[in-house]
């Protein structure tokens, strides 16, 4: 392995060099079932034809303009996603480039809103324990996991933590004197694929809107039909004022975004915010693509069909090792009886041998997540998890044994 990187992530031992469908080939030629989607961001997949030929063509066009002009590219794109997101309330779009630069938007959002319309010193943005809403300095403020604040400080002030589904927390935090916004992920993606409760998020919905505190939903991990509905917050049938996507939106391409809804959408004017990149054509071109195909009522019911495969299949193995199943849609975790880490190691290694590998993410130490493309096939899936029954298997059952 290389080491002109900096040493940021924990990586595993294999380099890849293209892909196809839900399958990843590794410089060596070795062929890998992707059980990850590069962390919910290639949700057609690799090489989806229509993403190829949007990107491919896009480039051939045009692959910036400045922000001082408007492309048609990103004009149709801003024009879809707000059309997709129109049922959950949503008027307006910032683009950006990533999650984190997304919530970013959010937050300067919910700050000037509450300083507009209610004066200063009412600017604190609650944010739930366990969740993850990036790495900058200030989506690290809000973020609700002491584990990333170390070395880093001082952070951004103004945020406060409180636990996920205690709606009696949640009353007392969102203080209306001093409160601007709350922030959450409907289901928490990087502490373990953990829901919000249908009465935790309606009440949150109500108490916002009868303090003025803005709601906003990060659906960076678990928006764009990972869970089976275009957003996480349709579920709950609530009309969030603010919500971030990125990952999944261009299919691989670098993208974020942040919709505003009626009480936000006019909030950022000439000079509030910008972003060399934000809008790009090839990001856009290829967000397209993906709306043009993920919004599909079929294909939604498809990724909720597929989920309850993996759901139903793995519940059914009763196996000494499995614990507990949960999440929603193609956003499914499964803690175990044992690490994580070395069944990652394993599902690589397997590639080692005649059979192909499977690659699989953790969310905490003894949970394994599955963010599979949404295109993976019945067939692949039953595949992945006969290799993951197997690997589960090798690693041995502390509680079986
Ligand atoms: C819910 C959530 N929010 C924000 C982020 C940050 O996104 P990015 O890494 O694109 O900045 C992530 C990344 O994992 C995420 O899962």
């Amino acid at each position: 392995m290389t080491d002109v990187f900096m040493n940021t992530y924990h990586r595993l031992p294999v380099v890849f060099a293209r892909g196809e469908g839900a399958w990843l080939t590794d410089v060596q030629g070795r062929r890998y079932l992707d059980f990850t989607a590069g962390i919910a961001v290639n949700c057609l997949g690799h090489a989806y034809p229509a993403l190829v030929k949007a990107i491919s063509e896009q480039a051939a066009k045009l692959n910036h303009v400045c922000n001082y002009y408007q492309s048609d590219v990103a004009l149709a794109f801003a024009e879809k996603l707000v059309a997709a997101c129109a049922g959950a309330g949503m008027k307006k779009v910032f683009l950006a480039n990533s999650g984190a630069e997304a919530n970013e938007g959010a937050c300067k959002i919910i700050r000037k809103y509450s300083l507009v319309k209610h004066g200063p010193g009412r600017h604190r943005i609650v944010t739930l324990r366990g969740s993850f809403h990036g790495r900058t300095i200030t989506t690290l403020s809000a973020t609700g996991q002491a584990v990333f604040h170390k070395d880093f400080g001082p952070f951004t002030e103004g945020f406060a933590y409180i636990p996920p589904n205690d709606i009696g927390a949640l009353d007392k935090a969102l203080d209306p004197d001093v409160t601007a916004g709350f922030m959450l992920e409907a289901i928490q993606g990087e502490s373990g694929i953990r829901p919000q409760s249908p009465e935790y998020v309606t009440a949150a919905a109500k108490l916002c809107a009868e303090r003025d505190i803005l709601l906003a939903f990060d659906e960076i991990q678990c928006g764009l039909g990972r869970t089976g509905t275009f957003l996480a917050c349709e579920a709950y049938g609530v009309k969030p004022d603010v919500v971030t996507l990125a990952k999944g939106l261009s299919g691989g391409v670098p993208v974020g975004a942040v919709l505003a809804g009626e009480k936000a959408a006019e909030i950022l004017q000439v000079s509030d915010h910008g972003s060399t990149f934000g809008g790009n054509p090839i990001a856009a071109a290829a967000g397209l693509a993906v709306l043009e195909t993920v919004n599909n009522p079929a294909f939604l019911a498809g990724i909720s069909r597929k989920g309850e495969r993996i759901r139903s299949r793995i519940q059914g193995w009763n196996h000494p090792q499995v614990k507990e199943v949960r999440g929603k849609g193609l956003m499914l975790a499964v803690d175990i009886d044992g690490e994580a880490w070395p069944i990652l190691e394993k599902g690589i290694a397997m590639a080692e041998g005649p059979r192909p590998g499977l690659l699989l993410l953790r969310a905490g130490k003894n949970t394994l997540r599955f963010l599979p493309p949404y295109i993976i096939s019945d067939g692949e899936i039953d595949q992945g998890l006969g290799m993951l029954k197997g690997l589960l298997e090798s690693t041995g059952s502390p509680r079986g044994s």
